[in-house]
């Protein structure tokens, strides 16, 4: 098997392709390493450098005949979409319209897509978002991924491809960037704990999240392509477990081993929503995949991770 990995030398994308590597597969990265970098993509992959918003840049993806596509490459941040959304839909739904095309014309029919939580929009406390919840995304960011599902579910209906698109909720763990402030709740948080600053939250501290670990993420792409009945479908990659951020913030401080850190709330940023959790049972009965990895699990995982990086 061959298998194409957009967004491969970036947080998720870098894993899965690693996971493909271990798994026996031939992988290709392309990226236009806008967030991602060229260090990241594990040893053993091939690696197009390409913008794939841009359709002259397909050019250089002529050799490239993948047996299956996984489309993570894209603009991930709700905030940064709320500075232009031309940018995001360029990023996030032209590229996926674009590579759609590029796919089926090389008789590649699997794609599989990143997808977000935030096609959802605001939640309740109580209620899971499951995939028969009406999306009311609150940014651009969440109103071209939601785009981008249903240009594929149009495609799809009117070609081969086969597609399906995972639901992603607030992923974390080791290989996040620390370094990029405005994408990643978990690493913006571990970034200031791990220096010992104060740490900054933008919007409140009751606002519930579902953490969900890298590896899992991984999992969950690696399971829902091995699976036919996962075709044509939307689904959630959630634990089910509400976290409130105030809550994660106080455990990271005591991982990192600055329990008496400040925290300052400050005001929050445009879309960003109080509720987001969800339900993902739909995607573990067809496929049997189950979240791994707690909260408190993932969390050490990428502190220690963040220490040997940070002391090598
Ligand atoms: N991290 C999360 O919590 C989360 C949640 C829901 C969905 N997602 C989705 O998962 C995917 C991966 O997210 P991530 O957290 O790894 O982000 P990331 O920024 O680390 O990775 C995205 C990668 O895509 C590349 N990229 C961006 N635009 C591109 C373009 N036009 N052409 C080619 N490459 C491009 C970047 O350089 C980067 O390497 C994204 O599509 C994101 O929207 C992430």
């Amino acid at each position: 098997m061959h298998a194409l990995v957009t967004g491969g030398a970036g947080f998720i994308g870098s894993q899965l392709a690693l996971r493909l590597l271990r798994d026996g597969q031939r992988v290709t990265v392309v990226d236009n390493l806008s967030t991602g970098y060229r260090e990241s993509v594990p040893a053993g992959a091939g690696f197009v450098y390409a913008d794939l918003g841009n359709p002259e840049h397909y050019r250089r993806l002529d050799e490239v005949r993948p047996d299956v596509v996984f489309h993570l490459g894209g603009q991930s941040s709700g905030w940064i979409s709320m500075d232009g959304p031309l940018g995001d839909l360029e990023d996030n739904l032209r590229s996926t319209i674009l590579l759609a095309d590029w796919a089926l014309a090389r008789g590649c029919r699997r794609f599989l897509y990143a997808s977000s939580e935030s096609v959802y929009g605001e939640g309740s406390a109580e209620r899971a978002f499951t995939e028969a919840t009406l999306p009311r995304p609150l940014t651009y960011y969440g109103c071209s991924k939601l785009a981008a599902e249903h240009y594929l579910r149009v495609k799809a209906e009117n070609s081969a491809l086969q597609h399906t698109c995972l639901r992603l909720f607030t992923v974390y763990g080791p290989g996040q960037d620390l370094a990029n402030m405005r994408q990643g709740i978990v690493s913006i948080y571990l970034a200031y704990a791990a220096k010992g600053e104060p740490v900054v939250v933008k919007g409140s501290l009751d606002r519930i999240r579902d953490l969900v670990f890298v590896d899992d993420v991984v999992g969950a792409f690696v399971a829902a392509a091995a699976e036919p009945r996962t075709i044509g479908l939307e689904l959630n990659v959630a634990t089910g477990v509400p976290t409130r951020l105030g809550d994660l913030i106080r455990d990271m401080v005591v991982a990192v081993g600055y329990p008496e850190l400040a925290v300052r709330p400050e005001a929050g940023t445009p879309g960003d929503v109080m509720h987001s959790f969800g339900d993902a049972s739909r995607l573990a009965a067809l496929t049997g995949w189950r979240p791994a990895v707690s909260v408190r699990e993932g969390l050490d995982r990428a502190v220690a991770r963040y220490r040997r990086v940070s002391t090598a």
